[in-house]
């Protein structure tokens, strides 16, 4: 049987990464949730939406259409048609994304779209709130941390790779200020799911992280 694998843990963790090895190693389909909040994010931009205003809000979100595309395991989310993908990643998505990610109806409809998707199980999925609150019957849930100097530098290799070199300190506050955002909010903070296991991947590498939960997931298949 198709099992539910959800995976969270603070920004910048490597939780993709590991979402991505298990859903190829599974056959499974890996969905990015944090993607999709940023994608929202991004949407309310370009529509200089001010989050503070509810109304406005609630107009964004009836003008929001996001689609997936399939590409191998790897589920790409799509903003009113387009694939956006380096801008999610940008700074300024950075910045806004966690206080967009605690509005209730930001968060009521995302959660509504990532359950759909995971019905018939056969998913890993990674976010803040996914063995919280999105399946809460994960067979196997996932909470994974690493040391904030170890974070800081993967994230500005990433900017640098993708053509945004940012200063560490400017990643470093960001980073400490959406974690602070996305565990004290009221809404779905970021906690420990009941029966979840806890990994510090600070000194695993990839392969023995990957290979650490692929043993934990097909012992619950
Ligand atoms: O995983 P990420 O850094 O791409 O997530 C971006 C932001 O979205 C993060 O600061 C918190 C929010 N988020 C959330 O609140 N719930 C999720 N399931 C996924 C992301």
């Amino acid at each position: 049987m198709p099992i539910t694998i959800a995976i969270d843990g603070f920004s910048s963790c490597g939780k993709s990464t590991l979402a991505k090895d298990l859903a190829a190693s599974m056959g499974y389909v890996y969905v990015d949730s944090g993607a999709m909040y940023r994608a929202v994010t991004l949407h309310f931009l370009r529509m200089s939406i001010d989050v503070n205003d509810a109304d406005k809000v609630e107009q964004g979100l009836s003008d929001l259409r996001l689609d997936f595309r399939s590409e191998g395991t790897h589920q790409r989310v799509l903003l009113n048609g387009k694939i956006v993908e380096k801008e999610l990643r940008s700074m300024a998505v950075n910045k806004l994304v966690s206080p967009v990610a605690t509005l209730s109806n930001v968060r009521a409809e995302l959660v509504r779209q990532q359950q759909y998707i995971g019905r018939n199980g056969g998913i890993v999925m990674d976010g803040r709130d996914i063995g919280t609150v999105v399946f809460p019957d994960a067979e196997l849930k996932l909470f994974i941390t690493a040391d904030t100097q170890e974070r800081v530098r993967r994230r500005v290799e990433e900017l640098k790779r993708m053509g945004s070199p940012t200063p560490a300190k400017e990643v470093e506050t960001n980073l400490s200020e959406r974690d602070r955002i996305d565990s004290t909010r009221d809404d779905s903070p970021l906690r420990k799911a009941k029966g979840v296991v806890v990994i510090d991947n600070t000194n695993l590498t990839r392969e023995e992280q990957a290979a650490m939960c692929l043993a934990l997931a097909k012992h619950r298949a």
